[in-house]
């Protein structure tokens, strides 16, 4: 069966750049790209008239609970599976700039972040779970044994600064605390779709410091090699996502496929 993807904030950036490699070295069934404005996402709706009937764009802000439910409805009515769903839209902060010390910190600015980066990919799953458990395992490696194949594949689009053991700095208490809660997320859903069967593959993966409009304002404080394309970046994890089996589920990875500690 063909491969059905769904990427989850695909206006721009790693959502946009994850549409444009599945759709150019995939040949997928379907990708199913939603962003909360379609009439804004100009470069997405140019991807659609390059690829006529290969992309449906759904109208999804991940805060909106109904909105989930209703892109899972059609889904499930028009494709009836999901293969792998990413949920790559984040904020950094409402401000659009990290805090540097909790003088900067609101209770509006955590509240936020947090609906943003961490509750919206876990009501996702909540409502994508039951197509994920019937994809037919197009994405990722399958082992030899039947009983070790899984279905579909969760991948969170997570931040090494999310990472509480890595936290050498401080700082961006928003943003930090919503990657450490959805790898929580992720590991939870690991767990609890790991005993489903089909059982779905669930990773929180970290792409690299990468130019977007996410990371702009501080691109100038990191040396140009180590700031990566949109394209570079998403070429690295479709390899890590094409590698993972359900032995690799409930991790977080690093764009270069280490393992990345919680
Ligand atoms: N860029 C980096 O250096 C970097 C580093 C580490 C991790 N990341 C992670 O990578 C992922 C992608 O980030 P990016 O760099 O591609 O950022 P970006 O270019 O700023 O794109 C953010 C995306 O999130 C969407 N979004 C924001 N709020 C939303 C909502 N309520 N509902 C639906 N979509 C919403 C935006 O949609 P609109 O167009 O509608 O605003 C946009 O598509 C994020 O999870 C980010 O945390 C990025």
């Amino acid at each position: 069966m063909a491969a059905i993807a769904l990427v989850q904030g695909a206006s721009r950036g790693l959502g946009f750049e994850f549409c444009r490699n599945i759709l150019r070295n995939k040949d997928p069934g379907a990708v199913i790209a939603t962003c909360r404005n379609p009439a804004d996402a100009t470069e997405l709706m140019n991807l659609v008239g390059q690829h006529p009937g290969k992309i449906t764009v759904l109208k999804l802000d991940v805060n909106r609970e109904d909105d989930v439910k209703d892109a899972a409805e059609h889904v499930k009515r028009v494709f009836g599976k999901v293969d792998l769903m990413i949920n790559s839209s984040a904020m950094l902060h409402p401000s659009g700039k990290g805090e540097t010390s909790l003088r900067d910190v609101s209770a509006q600015g955590i509240i936020s972040t947090l609906t943003t980066n961490t509750v919206g990919p876990l009501i996702m799953a909540k409502y994508f779970a039951p197509l994920l458990q019937k994809g037919s395992g197009a994405f990722g490696l399958q082992p030899p044994e039947r009983a070790k194949h899984h279905a579909g594949i969760i991948v969170n689009i997570t931040a090494k600064v999310g990472s509480i053991g890595d936290n050498g700095l401080g700082g961006w208490y928003s943003y930090r605390m919503s990657k450490a809660a959805l790898n929580m997320a992720t590991r939870n859903l690991s767990i609890e779709l790991g005993r489903s069967r089909p059982r779905v593959v669930c990773v929180s993966i970290h792409p690299g410091t990468v130019n977007t409009d996410l990371s702009r304002p501080y691109h100038s404080n990191v040396p140009k090699d180590k700031l990566f394309s949109p394209g570079y970046s998403v070429h690295c994890l479709m390899g890590i996502i094409e590698s993972l089996n359900i032995d690799k589920t409930g991790k977080a990875y690093n764009w270069n496929g280490s393992e990345l500690p919680w």
